[in-house]
């Protein structure tokens, strides 16, 4: 498929994602959120893709905050289906049945920090800061980034991030646990085709029900979680998968997950 605002590229069972507007610092504008969606929903389906990384063009920014120029002329009407379409995709992104891994190449500001929170996996480049600076706008973050960073890495964290709109770099983010790695910017691009191919050759059905008992056990009380963690593990012991894995743990070799 051919899009506007973004590179898509499908090598060795890792889709990548690149948000390509670099003279915009790859703001987010509504063209881009709906290829966004059709790119995450494409690879989501698609069996040949085990793995996903979302990135920005250029050597600047991974994606500096919703477009400014299309908020400023929305009615609260249109603003509040924007929040709304914004929210679904992030949404969309986190459920996800295979992981997905933001490569956080420079600034990951506003909708872009949105975006990054919604991944299942952070690294960073040392350069990139991370910051939801909509305060300094008059506005406040609305694609879900005042409930993802809360959850993520506690409410005195985000309180301080989003009232003062202070960007952080990514070391930091990286103590507060936004932020899995940091890597030299030059060594980021690699470090998250590396990750992603050894997510790529796990049991996709592992993958899927791990993503799911941890993102949606978290949101649940303990009993609840442990049963979605029974119901999704016993689900991995009628794969093909399972019997490949063991067998090669017991033939001392390396095992190959066909994806049945
Ligand atoms: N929306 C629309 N355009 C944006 C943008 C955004 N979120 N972020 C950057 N741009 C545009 C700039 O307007 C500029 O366009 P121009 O060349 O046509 O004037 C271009 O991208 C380059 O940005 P510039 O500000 O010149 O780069 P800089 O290195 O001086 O500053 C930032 C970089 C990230 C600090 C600065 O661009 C910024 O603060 N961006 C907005 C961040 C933000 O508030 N995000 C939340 C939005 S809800």
């Amino acid at each position: 498929m051919e899009y506007e605002s973004l590179l898509v590229d499908t090598s060795n069972q890792v889709t990548t994602i690149t948000v390509n507007r670099p003279a915009k610092l790859n703001a987010l504008n509504h063209q881009t959120i709906g290829e966004l969606r059709q790119a995450f929903e494409q690879a989501g389906h698609d069996e040949a893709v085990r793995a996903i990384i979302v990135t920005g063009a250029g050597d600047k920014a991974f994606v500096a905050g919703a477009d400014i120029t299309e908020i400023r002329d929305q009615s609260p009407v249109q603003a509040r289906a924007f929040s709304r379409r914004g929210q679904q995709l992030m949404l969309e992104i986190q459920q996800t049945e295979k992981p997905v891994i933001a490569a956080i190449n420079g600034f990951c500001l506003g909708g872009g920090m949105e975006l990054a929170l919604a991944c299942h996996l952070r690294l960073a480049a040392e350069s990139a800061r991370l910051g939801l600076p909509e305060i300094n706008l008059g506005i406040m973050p609305g694609f879900g980034g005042t409930q993802r960073l809360a959850r993520l890495a506690g409410t005195t964290r985000a309180l301080e991030m989003t009232l003062t709109g202070d960007p952080i770099p990514a070391q930091r983010a990286a103590d507060l646990g936004i932020v899995n790695q940091v890597f030299p910017v030059s060594e980021l691009a690699g470090a998250a085709r590396a990750l992603a191919g050894r997510l790529a050759a796990c049991a996709p059905e592992a993958l899927r029900g791990i993503l799911q008992a941890v993102l949606r056990g978290s949101e649940t009380d303990l009993q609840t979680g442990l049963e979605l963690e029974t119901a999704r593990f016993a689900l991995c012991c009628a794969t093909e998968d399972m019997k490949e894995g063991t067998a090669a743990f017991l033939e001392k070799r390396k095992p190959s997950f066909g994806g049945s």
